[in-house]
């Protein structure tokens, strides 16, 4: 038998990557580039969707030629990305109209509040499991339908695709102006706010609520199929998997149990517990979202806590505060300290998600004295990822009545032993990290492979996950609570902040 690789794109909130996986589901060569992140005012935030999909070809020949393989040798290839990320574009030049709608930007509040009227945020949440908040698709295409001149009659005529990132990469991939498909998939469409968590179709009456055009979307299918084959520098490539990021992670985390969680570290923070076929609806501010769906199997659904800035706080400290020059200087910095000084950050830039949904929330410092050196400040930026994270593990245990008894992490920020030492502290149970910890492209490429028969079904996936980690809590409980309540003070003091 000959060996099949899979690669996998990973198109993320601030880079784009490639890796290519063999049939044991060990990396072989990893491509990586960063894109521009574009901040037109306070609160907003863009992407260039065309530098995006530059990058993106370059991230797919770097790992192939680092890998020293011929495309042909590639079995399948899989798409994962930042969710609810917003590209409209032409369907005849294949231009975007308009820089992409990041998922951090707050520009729909105030259009969100007007959606939800007398009923409030929970407007939409029996059919789609969201909250009405800025962060999701829906609200960011009617607002480009409304503010980019003679936009709306265009997407009425038909002339005018939406995407978020995968079907943005698969209309490329597959072709572009030259016959590429305009698809997404359940995971990503469950993201937009007009989809309907049990008909996974388009809801209409969600469509006129938000004034979004039909001629506008993607045709939703499965996350594992093949949807097209790729054309240009993959030339043959099924392109047979997509998944949001988070979805991905739960795939190649092999969460494919009911109770199974994992927390994924990245620019934000994304807890999911696979709750099995059936939607189970949140009371306690997660949401309710699609884990995957395998070609023609039944869908499988999660609970989900979102929390928009987890390592994008690093990315501050070191961007706008400049106290550290790369994101590797924090670790030390903060263990150069016994503890946080009594100062705590919460990092509401973008609103607050999970579990609180207030996009009036702004970030604050707090508990600052002379006393306080940027040392402590830089443990404060690790703890405030911790701290956000027990609180949607509590909401998640209101919810489901699930006691999760590990948590197995991946992600960018589980290289920092000292944040996962302190997120087992204030968890109370062992945190684990496998030894493939980019788990949001293994996903991808499992749930390819799966489409094309590389593997042939989830046992086997199931016996590639191996333990390289483990962190278990040295916290007392007297001192985790005490810490807990005056996070929760500094919560409170974000609330109430006006645009
Ligand atoms: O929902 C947003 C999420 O998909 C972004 O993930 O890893 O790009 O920060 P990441």
């Amino acid at each position: 038998m000959t060996d099949s690789y899979v690669a996998a794109i990973d198109q993320g909130t601030t880079s784009s990557r490639c890796i290519i996986f063999n049939q044991d589901g060990a990396i072989v060569t990893v491509d990586q580039r960063e894109h521009r992140q574009i901040f037109p005012k306070p609160g907003w935030v863009e992407h260039d969707a065309t530098e995006i999909w530059s990058k993106t070809q370059a991230v797919v020949a770097g790992a192939i030629a680092k890998a020293g393989l011929n495309p042909d040798q590639l079995t399948a290839l899989g798409i994962t990305n930042q969710r609810e990320t917003t590209v409209l574009w032409e369907r005849a030049t294949g231009k975007p109209v308009h820089n992409a709608i990041v998922w951090q930007d707050t520009r729909t509040s105030a259009l969100c509040t007007e959606l939800g009227g007398a009923d409030g945020q929970d407007r939409f949440r029996d059919r789609t499991g969201l909250p009405l908040a800025s962060y999701f698709s829906g609200p960011k295409v009617a607002w480009l339908l409304d503010n980019v001149p003679g936009l709306r009659q265009r997407a009425e005529a038909g002339e005018i695709a939406f995407g978020t990132m995968d079907s943005w990469l698969i209309w490329n991939l597959t072709g572009g102006t030259d016959g590429g498909v305009h698809v997404t998939d359940v995971t990503n469409a469950g993201r937009t706010m007009l989809m309907n968590l049990e008909t996974l179709q388009w809801d209409s009456s969600i469509l006129s609520a938000m004034n979004v055009p039909e001629a506008v979307l993607p045709e939703i299918r499965s996350s594992a199929e093949v949807y097209g084959t790729a054309v240009g520098q993959l030339a043959g490539v099924p392109v047979a998997s997509a998944l949001g990021d988070q979805q991905a992670a739960v795939f190649g985390q092999t969460c494919y149990g009911v109770g199974e969680a994992k927390n994924t570290y990245g620019t934000g923070s994304f807890l999911l517990l696979n709750t099995g076929t059936r939607p189970v609806p949140s009371k306690n501010g997660l949401l309710t979202t699609m884990g995957y769906q395998l070609g023609g199997e039944p869908p499988v659904y999660c609970l989900e806590g979102s929390i928009a800035i987890t390592g994008a706080l690093v990315q501050w400290f070191r961007d706008q505060l400049g106290i550290i020059s790369s994101a590797d200087e924090i670790e030390p910095l903060a263990a150069s300290v016994e503890d946080n000084g009594g100062a705590y950050i919460v990092p509401a830039f973008s609103g607050l998600f999970a579990p609180y949904w207030r996009s009036d929330a702004r970030g604050v410092v707090t508990g600052l004295t002379r006393y306080v050196t940027k040392a402590h400040l830089a443990r404060a930026v690790l703890e405030a990822t911790s701290w956000q994270t027990r609180e949607v593990v509590d909401a998640m245990y209101e919810d489901s009545g699930v006691r999760i008894t590990t948590l197995k992490v991946d992600g960018g920020m589980t290289v920092n032993d000292l944040l996962m030492q302190h997120q087992s502290d204030v968890l109370g149970v062992p945190v684990i990290r496998p030894v493939v910890a980019e788990t949001t492209c293994l996903g991808a490429a499992y749930a390819a492979g799966l489409a094309t028969g590389v593997w042939s079904d989830t046992d086997e996936l199931k016996a590639h996950w191996k333990r390289d980690t483990e962190w278990t809590p040295r916290m007392g409980t007297e001192e985790r609570e005490r810490e807990y309540h005056n996070w929760h003070k500094a919560v409170e003091r974000s609330f109430g902040w006006e645009e």
